[in-house]
């Protein structure tokens, strides 16, 4: 039984796209748990780059199965889309399935966010406005749509128009938006039924079986630890789990069943949208890192805030999901860097806190304490092997391996699939 995990560690956009990609070649079925259109993965395959948003990583491996899992919200215009855009690139489609248990997400949840996040008085969130937030919360209120349902049009049309009902009383009144057409929306989703039919799949029985035999299935998380809606910088986050315990509940996958939670960590840190940053660099070298690492949101394409490598949010990250390995990314960005930094705890009033506190005022408050590296000249996009690695570079894995409590399994110097250096 192979069940790996692959989560983010920071705050999303580590490159989890890439390494999913890597490890998909040799998967037999890849399963996204939760979230929707908000990630943006980056596969670089032969020198063609693509951006995925609600289709895992995986796709890529026509060989395998891509499973869109219960835990997430899908948008079907934008599913449909990314399918059109893939087969224009002669990638197959073909082994993409839905599961029937995920919800909808409707043009009216997109209204509300962006209704939601830019009203006047708005204590913004920084979403990317994609209406995952209100789908969840239509979901935990009982009033979303499955994808099961659209296996009975009249049921469809009869959940929908309560719905609607109710989202444009709120449209309208709370917000002063104008309502979304009933009899226009029942037809645009017509034909987008037709297509997603015969993808539509009980996928819980199909994951578990697939784990029974055996098989390699990876489970892909959008998003980040820090970005969990229990465990991250509360209210600056997302609103679902991107942990290994959101796969048990948004794949229907017991625990003992998930072997190998890898953590994917990129070698300095990035937060986009609003909320606490305590290593955020707001000079030339945190200009530099954006510059060189293309820091620039796949989703949005808002500039991401960079800074140094935070280790009380990597070592959260592996106590929060179990973490067996770490992958660290763009380890190449840093070359040429005078010195390198990790933060080895938050100074909050005087105290020293080697844990993530609750509080997001505290945290915001929060000083970090470094360690300082010396940094290393050499460009090691081209290296394959660790032996290659400078010695600078080495004690700085070496020494977020320690903090982290977790082995790194893999690095990576370059967004190529190739460009990896395996250590187990
Ligand atoms: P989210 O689910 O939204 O968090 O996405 P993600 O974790 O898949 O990250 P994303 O693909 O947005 O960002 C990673 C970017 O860095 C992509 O453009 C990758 O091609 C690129 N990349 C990944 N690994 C490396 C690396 O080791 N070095 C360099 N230079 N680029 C990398």
């Amino acid at each position: 039984m192979a069940g790996y995990v692959v989560v983010g560690a920071q705050w999303g956009d580590e490159g989890k796209g890439k390494i999913v990609d890597v490890l998909s070649q040799k998967a037999d079925c890849i399963v996204r748990f939760q979230g929707g259109n908000n990630a943006g993965h980056t596969v670089v395959a032969g020198g063609q780059k693509n951006v995925l948003h609600l289709l895992p990583s995986g796709v890529l491996n026509p060989k395998a199965k891509c499973i869109i899992g219960p835990g997430v919200v899908v948008d079907p215009f934008v599913l449909l889309e990314e399918m059109d855009t893939l087969t224009s690139k002669g990638v197959s489609v073909d082994h993409i399935y839905i599961s029937d248990r995920a919800h909808l997400l409707m043009p009216y949840h997109v209204q509300l966010d962006c209704l939601q996040e830019t009203r006047d008085d708005a204590r913004k969130i920084g979403t990317t406005k994609r209406g995952i937030g209100p789908c969840y919360a239509d979901k935990y209120t009982r009033i979303g749509l499955r994808v099961c349902d659209l296996e009975d049009w009249d049921v469809f049309c009869e959940k929908l128009s309560h719905a609607l009902e109710m989202k444009n009383e709120m449209i309208t009144r709370v917000y002063g938006g104008d309502p979304i057409d009933r009899d226009e929306l029942i037809a645009r989703m017509k034909p987008v039924r037709d297509r997603l039919l015969p993808m539509i799949v009980e996928s819980v029985t199909m994951v578990n079986e697939a784990l029974d035999q055996d098989q390699t299935v990876i489970f892909e998380g959008a998003q980040a630890a820090m970005l969990d809606i229990n465990y991250g910088t509360y209210p600056y986050v997302t609103s679902s789990s991107p942990t290994a315990a959101g796969v048990c509940t948004g794949a229907g996958v017991a625990p003992q069943k998930l072997k190998h939670i890898i953590g994917v960590v990129k070698a300095y840190s990035t937060r986009v949208g609003e909320g606490p940053f305590v290593t955020e660099l707001l000079d030339a070298t945190g200009e530099l890192i954006r510059e060189r690492g293309s820091e620039y949101g796949a989703t949005t394409g808002r500039p991401r805030r960079c800074g140094w490598l935070d280790m009380n949010v990597v070592h959260h990250a592996a106590m929060i999901n179990g973490l067996t390995d770490l992958v660290v990314t763009k380890l190449d960005i840093l070359s040429g860097l005078p010195e390198v930094k990790i933060c080895t705890g938050y100074e909050i009033d005087g105290k020293v806190y080697d844990y993530i506190p609750s509080s997001v005022e505290k945290v915001a408050k929060a000083k970090p304490v470094y360690e300082v590296l010396p940094g290393w000249e050499e460009d090691i996009s081209g290296m394959t092997r660790y032996e290659e690695l400078p010695e600078n570079c080495k004690t700085y894995l070496r020494r977020m391996e320690e903090l982290a409590g977790v082995r790194i399994s893999m690095v990576s110097v370059g967004p190529d699939r190739v460009n990896n250096i395996y250590l187990h």
